[in-house]
């Protein structure tokens, strides 16, 4: 099977341009072929979606809204398979395959209700028979760049604010998963969706990102990946004057209390340090843990570790899938030694797991760090994979400072019966996301997502929030009085 770029509402017959084969991490199985596009390509979509922006700028709204219905309708209908084939591509195990598909789905209708909203502001004049208001105005053409680890929730999260505000866009996808932007562009064709609103172009950073950064056309940057492919696309995309929106790297913790119910603090820990292999941005790498109760909750945590099952997402048994590829397998496992030798212990996992079917995909064993001081670098780097760190405190203030004391900023919970302590905690971590007596991971869609420091730039996506990166605004002055009014002149008392 071969993924061309759609454009214009076709698909590109991509003639002798070059392929990538994209493979399943379970099984290494080849499942596709990708286009690897070149700037040209970039050109030839930025041109359809600029041609396409000026109508659909035109088209009403809550009109434009009901693609968006339509979208998600298609969506669910679809929804078994469309999970099938994200497991596939990208290994997370079947029911959170689901579950992400579901996002997306919920962004569409959540955003199609954004058709009949999209509210500005009217404010009195300080002048006499003036009226004066201020509304959100589409950009243009927006790029967006997206990653691997949610290969549709975070492009949903993205183009369903772009559209609904009257922009048309050019999408990135990652290129370990492209299956999941090809499957969306026969939903968008089959919806309906004006020829051009909607394009995807495959293919790396380097050459089509970068293509995108330096594209006149295109006014808006919205990338979710690395910190340091994000630092490198502010830089470019500053330069080149785009209004730039990123989603960066974390380094999430659980805070776990001396007065916390620690069954429920392991199973939360469990889910956001495990799921999904540890590959969100969301995921808990590291656990920040009362002394008086830190031997308690190791106990129990090394106890239910051992009852995740690892193997091939499809299977509805596993409970953690494979990562993402080779190199990831690499990268996770030498921060085991980097771990090792900086005075940490490994209470558990620290390998790549080998033998049957774990050689053909690429598995890495549940890992579990104790003993680990905050300045430790796998206490300050992102793995991107299912490696914890215990950290141990002596005091609630001790706690909220070693969260705080990395370079990323997006999510962090904490584990209290306390509610005195629940309410300093939400105020004093320095996170855009906290949680109270929940895991790090499990934002909604309807709530901004995004983070402080290392992890953005100060935009959000998700929630009402994504119509600001997708909008400008505009002030509109209507003078009714029939004579020249000086405003900031004319107003003295
Ligand atoms: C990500 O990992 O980039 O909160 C997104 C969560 C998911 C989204 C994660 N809803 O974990």
């Amino acid at each position: 099977m071969k993924l061309t770029n759609y454009v214009n509402g076709k698909w590109q017959d991509a003639g002798n341009r070059k392929y990538a084969a994209v493979l399943n991490p379970a099984t290494g199985e080849e499942l596709a072929q990708v286009q690897m596009s070149s700037a040209e390509d970039v050109d030839e979509a930025a041109k359809a979606a600029k041609a396409a922006q000026k109508s659909w700028a035109k088209v009403p709204a809550p009109k434009r809204a009901s693609y968006l219905y339509k979208i998600g309708r298609i969506m669910k209908e679809r929804k078994e398979h469309l999970a099938q084939v994200l497991t596939k591509e990208m290994g997370k195990v079947i029911e959170e395959g689901r579950g992400e598909v579901q996002e997306g789905i919920d962004m569409a209708f959540y955003m199609a209700g954004e058709g009949r909203r999209l509210f500005g502001e009217t404010t009195p004049s300080e002048l006499a028979d003036k009226f004066a208001m201020s509304i959100r105005a589409p950009i243009g053409v927006v790029g967006l760049i997206t990653p691997w680890n949610f290969p549709v929730a975070i492009a949903t999260w993205k183009s369903f604010p772009a559209i609904v505000a009257g922009n048309t866009f050019l999408w990135k996808p990652a290129t370990e998963t492209p299956m999941m932007a090809y499957e969306m562009s026969k939903i968008f064709a089959e919806a309906g969706l004006p020829d051009g609103v909607a394009n995807i172009v495959f293919g790396a950073g380097s050459e089509v990102g970068t293509a995108m950064l330096e594209h006149p056309d295109i006014r808006v940057i919205s990338f979710t990946g690395s910190t340091e492919t994000g630092r490198k696309i502010a830089e470019l995309g500053g330069r080149n004057l785009k209004k730039v929106s990123l989603e960066m790297g974390g380094k999430n913790a659980v805070i776990v209390m001396e007065d916390a119910d620690l069954d429920l603090a392991v199973e939360g820990i469990l889910w956001s340090a495990f799921g999904t292999a540890g590959q969100r941005c969301t995921a808990c790498s590291r656990v920040i843990v009362h002394e008086q109760v830190k031997e308690e909750l190791q106990k129990r945590l090394l106890a239910k570790m051992e009852s995740l099952t690892i193997g091939d997402g499809l299977d509805e048994s596993i409970k953690v899938g494979p990562v993402i590829n080779k190199e990831a397998l690499e990268k996770i496992h030498s921060y085991i030694e980097i771990g090792k030798q900086e005075g940490a212990v490994l209470l558990a996992g620290g390998e790549i797991l080998t033998g049957g079917h774990f050689d053909k995909g690429n598995y890495y064993a549940p890992t579990l760090f104790t003993d680990v001081s905050a300045s430790m670098r796998i206490a300050q780097e992102e793995i991107f994979g299912p490696v914890v760190s215990i950290i141990e405190v002596d005091s609630f203030e001790a706690a909220v400072e070693v969260n705080n004391g990395v370079i990323y900023g997006l999510s962090s919970s904490i584990y209290t019966q306390d509610i005195n302590r629940a309410f300093i905690a939400q105020r004093d971590l320095d996170t855009g996301i906290v949680y109270i007596n929940a895991g790090t991971s499990g934002a909604e869609i309807h709530l901004p997502f995004g983070g402080t420091k290392g992890t953005g730039n100060g935009h959000r996506d998700s929630g009402v929030a994504a119509l600001d990166v997708f909008t400008e605004w505009k002030s509109v002055y209507v003078d009714f009085s029939g004579k020249l009014q000086r405003a900031q002149i004319d107003n003295e008392i």
